[in-house]
């Protein structure tokens, strides 16, 4: 099973459109060393021809351009994209659905039951997209198993999280569960699972567990600090306000290096949904340093693991 990261970045990307913080600045400049990231997305595959989709990016067609073997031209319209599978309903998960209109069938479409109510009501993406392609909504419910037609050598297991259901969704301040999921990806033919959480604002034990298990966890990277956006000036939000567990610890409470350094030992750990502010994205500063050393990897656009 391939999972390759087709974004890294949370959302509005690196470098954010109306940002100049010294990482979207240095973004900006060909041939440095702080790569330019869209926002995040996974695609995910057993054969390598038949993809699914992990949240559908703002940026999904330059993703796309990115990828050419994404586009198997076995027919005159054709795509690799079998479905979506969706961890939230934000902007930087979902938007890239517009993107997918001039399909000729259905878009087969897996989120929890929030999810698509979000996508029916307050970002009325699913009967828009009624007027174009149409799609096939599939509704996914925590812990039970779900597999993808035309990927069905990949079992997905949803698992809800503590984060938060977008600014715009009537549940904001109290998330039903469902609309936050990490997922679980098995590889039915290897037994080896990924685990995968691009929003995560507090661990429980069950999220916990989910992590312990897998040989490829790639979770949020979005704050190094929980009040990087205050710091900077450029927002009152703190990490948790907006559903992120940011890298260091606060106030003695564990941060994700922690709880990624009691996974066993062998387990590939990934930071990934990285915020433009975030001094993990430069590979020379003494926070990517620091996590190097606690054996954690920073995603980059194009990342691919075999699992
Ligand atoms: C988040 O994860 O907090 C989102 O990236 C926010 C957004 O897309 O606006
Ligand atoms: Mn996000
Ligand atoms: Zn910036």
């Amino acid at each position: 099973m391939k999972i390759r990261i087709l974004g890294s970045g949370a959302g509005g990307g690196l470098p954010q459109w109306n940002c100049n913080c010294a990482n979207c600045r240095r973004a900006r400049q060909s041939g440095g060393d702080l790569l330019p990231r869209t926002q995040s997305s996974i695609a995910v595959s057993g054969n390598g021809v038949e993809w699914v989709l992990v949240n559908a990016s703002p940026d999904l067609l330059a993703q796309l351009r990115s990828h050419p073997d994404l586009q198997p031209a076995r027919a005159m319209r054709d795509s690799a994209i079998a479905a979506v599978v969706l961890c939230d309903a934000q902007i930087d998960h979902v938007t890239g659905l517009l993107m997918m209109r001039e399909r000729t069938s259905p878009l087969p479409l897996y989120a929890c039951a929030p999810v698509l109510d979000d996508l029916s009501t307050g970002l009325p993406l699913v009967p828009l997209l009624g007027h174009y392609c149409g799609v096939q909504t599939h509704m996914v419910v925590p812990g039970e198993p779900f597999s993808v037609a035309a990927c069905e050598g990949i079992r997905f297991t949803a698992i809800p999280v503590e984060s938060k259901p977008p600014p715009y969704s009537p549940r904001r301040e109290s998330a039903a569960p469902g609309d936050n999921i990490a997922l679980l990806i098995d590889n039915l033919d290897t037994g080896r699972r990924a685990f995968y959480a691009p929003g995560l604002a507090q661990m429980n034990a069950d999220v916990l567990g989910a992590m312990r298990g897998a040989d490829l966890v790639l979770v949020d990277g979005t704050f190094w600090t929980a009040t990087e956006m205050i710091d900077l000036g450029l927002s009152t939000k703190h990490a948790a306000d907006i559903g992120h567990l940011a890298q260091r610890g606060e106030d003695g409470r564990p941060g994700m290096i922690d709880w990624l350094d009691t996974l066993p030992r062998g387990t590939r750990k990934v930071l990934t949904h990285i915020n433009n502010t975030n001094p993990i994205l430069d590979p020379r500063s003494v926070e990517h340093a620091q996590l190097r050393a606690h054996g954690i990897d920073v995603a980059r656009d194009g990342m691919q693991f075999e699992v």
